[in-house]
């Protein structure tokens, strides 16, 4: 079942999340279900934030990519509690865009090497190494988890130049082809 995804402005997206524990109900049908709802936005990754849970778990598909980021070939990942350690501060700077604020794209800086600790859908603990595209979408997609979107890293001046896009978002005057929540139609 395909969820509305949860637009820029909508207070669920700047909320704390909490760990994920097993007994989580219907966990597997939730991560089918967000699998889903991304695969038919056409997103490489979703938070539950995005689709109003305020729970510690993203999912990522990023094998459409490996063409030009081949660390990104065969990577399709349940994150239940991830926790990032920067390992390498130089930045990189790349377009990012989200399913939350649909028809936007901005370049944001991020730093390139990361260790990713998580637990995959059974609740099995891993550890990796991780760079390039793969590293971005993961820093992205934790971002949700911690209240944050990719716009805060935009700087002021930009963010300027494209406010009335950003106010149409939370206005909910915009078009996309998925079904969506706007802090203006969250009654
Ligand atoms: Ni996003």
């Amino acid at each position: 079942m395909k969820l509305p995804i949860y637009i820029y402005g909508h207070p669920v997206l700047r909320k704390p999340t909490e760990p994920l524990t097993p007994d989580y109900p219907e966990l597997p049908k939730l991560i089918d279900n967000m699998f889903e709802t991304m695969y038919a936005a056409e997103g490489c990754g979703l938070a539950a934030p995005q689709v109003g849970l305020s729970i510690q778990l993203v999912v990522i598909d990023v094998d459409v990519l490996k063409e030009d980021n081949p660390e990104c070939a065969g990577r399709k990942m349940v994150l239940i509690n991830p926790e990032i350690e920067v390992l390498d501060g130089e930045e990189q700077t790349r377009a990012e865009g989200c399913l939350s604020l649909p028809g936007l794209s901005e370049n944001v800086g991020r730093v390139e090497h990361i260790r990713l600790r998580w637990l995959d859908e059974n609740f099995q603990p891993h550890e990796e190494e991780m760079s390039g595209f793969l590293s971005r979408c993961v820093q992205h997609e934790v971002d949700h988890l911690n209240g944050k979107v990719y716009m805060d890293h935009v700087s002021a001046t930009r963010k300027l130049l494209i406010r009335n896009k950003l106010r149409n978002l939370v206005d909910g005057k915009f078009n996309c082809d998925y079904r969506v929540k706007t802090a203006a139609r969250r009654k």
